[in-house]
């Protein structure tokens, strides 16, 4: 750990992520900028010096949680003066001074492509320079290049202890996003679509090996779009996944979020031909009407979806697709709701996200339709796909029954590690090539191996399963034996 004791005390960090993979990866950066300026991470804020909010803008629910979390500050704020709060990520970028009006005991207000400044704006505000925000331009505040410049990726350091195993890690390959599905707060939050270097993707993804990692996840709003120009050519997706699966010690890799209308025949054929690649993606639909997909703006028709899905299994026939679906969007009708619930069971999903749609200001939709759907409507339909898709799954999870699977193992599952620390055998939960969770009896030393279990019993999310003891090579088996 690397922690300078000699200027200062050591400072006492604590921070709270909602969202998505990107601010648990933003998160973990962060934590990694102020660990080399000597802060230690403390169980919880009352023992802080700094609480830092990593925030999320995607829905009303997921801001409602940050501001009554702030709420529980006011008073420690209060008594303890020099805490310092921070709010980051994408509620900073959309609500910025309404921030210090909502909460004006919070210190530093810093959008996801300010993220860099954190250190710097936390010591300003602790040497009493008031409140400081950083934040990016907002889409029509400048030329495309100057907005580009002012979201800056922010990928420096790594550190392993904020990851949530030391096997398995994020990495970046784009921010931002361009296109503007009319519900969606995430392009005027996280800026232009950009594609990182590959070269800078090769050598984070090197390094990450070289620190143990087995499985990496390559992030991007549509990540599937891809493309950079560097040297000689242009890199798609596919292009990095071959040069990524070159890297030695890496073991899976998996991309996420794909935009339908960009699975492309080249990507499959990677799925398809690169075996360290999961056999998982996840491709959202977010409706089965075409009516509602249109005034989504989401550049596809059912048809359209249903012709990728076809292709994906085509040319992946094992590989698990998973969706989101958006659920009474302005103006669905029960007839159009229906034909979300056909999408379903025309697709078989792994497993679908379902979420209610929640009006976000300053979109397209929010100006052009009204949220006419009645909320106990929306949860209605919300528990009815739901229902219909654990069905699904549950049936799907019952091929498995019997069957070998390869399961990258990531710990003890939530009941192993409440489990005996002596106890040789505790209950580890990792995950198949193609996603699917596997729980089973094991030893914590199995954890980062890739182990061969055999299922004997499943439901809609998860697996159960032995790990096989013969046919097996010898790394394996000795750990049976140490056990
Ligand atoms: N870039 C990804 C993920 C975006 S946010 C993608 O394009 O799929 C994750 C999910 O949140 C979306 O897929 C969508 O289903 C949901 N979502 C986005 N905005 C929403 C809103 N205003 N209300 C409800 N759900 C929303
Ligand atoms: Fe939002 Fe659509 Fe971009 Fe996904 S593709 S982040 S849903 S605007
Ligand atoms: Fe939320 Fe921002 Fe991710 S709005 S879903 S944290 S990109």
């Amino acid at each position: 750990m690397d922690v300078r004791r000699d200027e200062h005390v050591t400072k006492k960090l604590y921070i709270e992520t909602v969202g998505c993979q990107m601010n648990v990866l933003d998160s973990e950066l962060v934590v990694a900028s102020l660990r080399k300026q000597g802060y230690v991470l403390a169980a919880d804020a009352d023992e802080a010096d700094v609480v830092l909010f990593n925030t999320c803008s995607v829905r009303q629910h997921a801001e409602d949680k940050v501001y009554s979390a702030l709420g529980r500050l006011k008073d420690a704020k209060r008594s303890s003066p020099h805490k310092v709060i921070g709010v980051l990520g994408c509620m900073a970028q959309k609500d910025q001074q309404l921030v210090f009006q909502r909460a004006p005991y919070v210190d530093i207000v810093v959008g996801p492509g300010q993220l860099h400044q954190v250190p710097e704006l936390i010591a300003r505000a602790a040497a009493g320079a008031g409140p400081q925000l950083e934040v990016s331009l907002g889409r029509k505040d400048g030329s495309r290049a100057e907005i580009e410049r002012s979201h800056e990726s922010f990928d420096p350091l790594r550190d392993p202890q904020m990851r949530p195993t030391p096997y398995q890690a994020y990495v970046r390959i784009m921010i931002g996003c361009d296109k503007f599905c009319t519900y969606c707060i995430v392009p005027s939050v996280r800026g232009p679509e950009q594609s990182r270097p590959p070269s800078e993707i090769l050598a984070e993804a090197r390094q990450l090996a070289s620190e143990g990692c087995r499985e990496i996840t390559l992030l991007g709003q549509t990540v599937n779009s891809y493309r950079r120009r560097e040297g000689e050519r242009t890199w798609r997706l596919s292009d990095l996944l071959e040069s990524l699966h070159g890297v030695e010690g890496i073991e899976r890799i998996k991309f996420v979020t794909n935009y339908p209308n960009d699975m492309t025949g080249d990507l499959l054929e990677a799925v398809r031909d690169l075996p360290k690649v999961a056999r998982y993606l996840h491709v959202p639909a977010q409706s089965g009407s075409d009516e509602i997909l249109r005034r989504m703006k989401r550049g596809y028709t059912v048809r359209d979806y249903l012709e990728m899905h076809a292709a994906i299994r085509a040319a992946v026939p094992d590989v698990a697709v998973t969706s989101d679906f958006i659920v009474g969007f302005c103006g669905e009708t029960e007839a159009d709701f229906e034909q979300t619930c056909a999408l379903v069971r025309a697709c078989r999903f792994k497993n679908s996200f379902i979420f209610k749609y929640s009006e976000r200001p300053g979109t397209k939709g929010a100006d052009l339709y009204p949220d006419d759907v009645p909320d106990e409507v929306k949860r209605r339909r919300n528990n009815d796909l739901l229902a219909i898709q654990n069905a699904i799954s549950e049936a799907d999870n019952q091929r498995f029954l019997g069957r070998q699977v390869e399961v990258l193992v990531e710990g003890p599952s939530k009941a192993g590690s409440k489990q005996d620390e002596q106890a040789s055998l505790v209950q580890l939960v990792g995950r198949t090539p193609c996603d699917r969770i596997v729980v089973f009896d094991g030893n914590r030393r199995q954890a980062g191996r890739i182990v061969p279990v055999t299922i004997y019993d499943a439901n809609a999310h998860t697996l159960f399963g032995a790990v096989v003891t013969q046919h097996v090579g010898p790394e394996v088996f000795s750990v049976q034996l140490q056990a």
